[in-house]
C-alpha cells in the first residue's frame, strides 16, 4: 500500500512524479525527494527554492528537513544559501550518525564538499517583489512584514511500508538574517516513524514549534487514533492554547499519512490547499476549511480554483 502525502497546491507536479515513481515499485526516500525537488526547481512558488521570497536583507535563506521513519534518520539545513535542492542536502546528511545538523556556511561547505549544484536562487522576479515590499514597508511601517509561510512538506509511503517525511522552505517573507522556522526541525515541521506513520506541517513556524506538533501528531496516531483525529486535536489544542496563554495563534496547517496510506489534514486557517495520491486515487488537489465545531473538512479543488491559481502564480510584477 503506497501513497503521498503534500501541503498546498504546489506540491501537485512533485507528487504526480512521485506517484509514477511508488507505482513502479520506487522507494519512498527517492519519490519524496523527486517530490520536493520538483517544488524546489520551479520559479513561480515563492516561498521554496528557486524563486523563494529573501529576508530582510534580500538575501534568500533556506531551510530544508528529512527524516527516515525506519532508521529514524534525521538531516536538515537551515538558512543554506544558493543551493538547488537543499532536500537533497538535508538527505545526505541523514546517513550519518553525527552532524546531522548544519546551519548556514557549514551547509554550504557541506554541499559543496558533496558536489550538490550551486545555483543563484534569488531570481529577477523575486528581488522585484522584495523591492517593492520594502518601498511600502518604508512608507507605512504599520504594515505587516511578514507574508508568506508556505512550506512544502511531505508524508511518503511505499509499498514496503517504509514511511519518509521531509521539507523545504524559504520561510517567512522579510525575515530577519538567520531566522529559522519549523521546517528543518526535527518533531515540528516534520516527523515519520515507519511503525505508525508520519506528519509535517506548514505556517507560522515560531507558533508551530511551541506544540512540536508532527511529532505530537505521529505519536497521538501510536496511540491508536485515527490519523483524521490525530491532526484535528493536535491542531485544535495548540491554537488553543496558544489563544489562551499569547492571546492569538498563528497559521497551522498540518498533513499526515499512516503506514497503511490513510491520511488526514487539518488547519486553523480557511482554504488550506494540500495534494493526496494513494494506490487506489491518482493525485488530487483538496481544499480544507476549519468549522466553527473545531473540524476540519475537505472539497476538491474545481477547475475554476486550479485555473486561477495557476494565472495568480505566474502574473507579472509590476
Ligand atoms: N513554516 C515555515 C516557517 O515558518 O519558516
Amino acid at each position: 500500500m503506497h501513497g503521498i502525502i503534500a501541503t498546498w497546491r504546489m506540491a501537485l507536479e512533485g507528487v504526480q512524479k512521485a506517484d509514477a515513481m511508488l507505482k513502479e515499485g520506487n522507494q519512498a526516500a527517492d519519490a519524496i525527494e523527486t517530490a520536493i525537488r520538483e517544488v524546489e526547481d520551479y520559479p513561480y512558488y515563492k516561498s521554496v527554492g528557486y524563486g523563494g521570497l529573501p529576508n530582510q536583507d534580500g538575501v534568500l535563506q533556506m531551510d530544508a528537513g528529512y527524516m527516515d521513519g525506519g532508521s529514524l534518520s534525521i538531516g536538515a539545513v537551515c538558512a543554506i544559501e544558493d543551493f538547488a535542492n537543499p532536500v537533497s542536502i538535508a538527505r545526505k546528511l541523514s546517513n550519518g550518525t553525527v552532524n546531522n545538523i548544519l546551519v548556514a556556511e557549514g551547509a554550504a561547505a557541506f554541499g559543496k564538499e558533496y558536489g550538490f549544484e550551486q545555483k543563484k536562487m534569488l531570481t529577477d522576479r523575486a528581488k522585484r517583489i522584495y523591492e517593492k515590499k520594502k518601498a511600502e514597508l518604508a512608507e507605512n511601517d504599520q504594515l505587516r512584514p511578514y507574508d508568506g509561510h508556505d512550506t512544502v512538506g511531505m508524508v511518503c509511503v511505499d509499498d514496503q511500508s517504509h514511511v519518509i517525511a521531509a521539507t523545504s522552505t524559504s520561510g517567512l517573507f522579510m525575515k530577519r538574517n538567520g531566522r529559522i522556522g519549523d521546517s528543518p526541525f526535527v518533531g515540528s515541521g516534520f516527523y515519520a516513524d515507519e511503525e505508525i506513520g508520519g506528519a509535517t506541517a506548514t505556517g507560522l513556524g515560531e507558533d508551530i514549534m511551541k506544540g512540536c506538533i508532527s511529532y505530537e501528531i505521529v505519536r497521538r496516531m501510536g496511540e491508536g487514533m485515527p490519523v483524521q483525529q490525530a491532526c484535528e486535536t493536535a491542531v485544535n489544542q495548540l491554537d488553543k492554547k496558544l489563544k489562551k496563554r499569547r492571546g492569538q495563534a498563528g497559521d497551522i496547517s498540518v498533513v499526515a499519512m499512516d503506514n497503511k496510506g490513510n491520511w488526514g489534514c487539518a488547519t486553523n486557517i480557511d482554504g488550506f490547499s494540500f495534494v493526496v495520491a494513494t494506490q487506489q486515487s491518482a493525485p488530487v488537489v483538496w481544499l480544507a476549511h476549519r468549522t466553527e465545531d473545531g473540524h476540519t473538512v475537505f472539497e476538491k479543488a474545481g477547475q475554476q480554483w486550479l485555473d486561477e491559481y495557476m494565472h495568480n502564480h505566474s502574473a507579472a510584477v509590476e
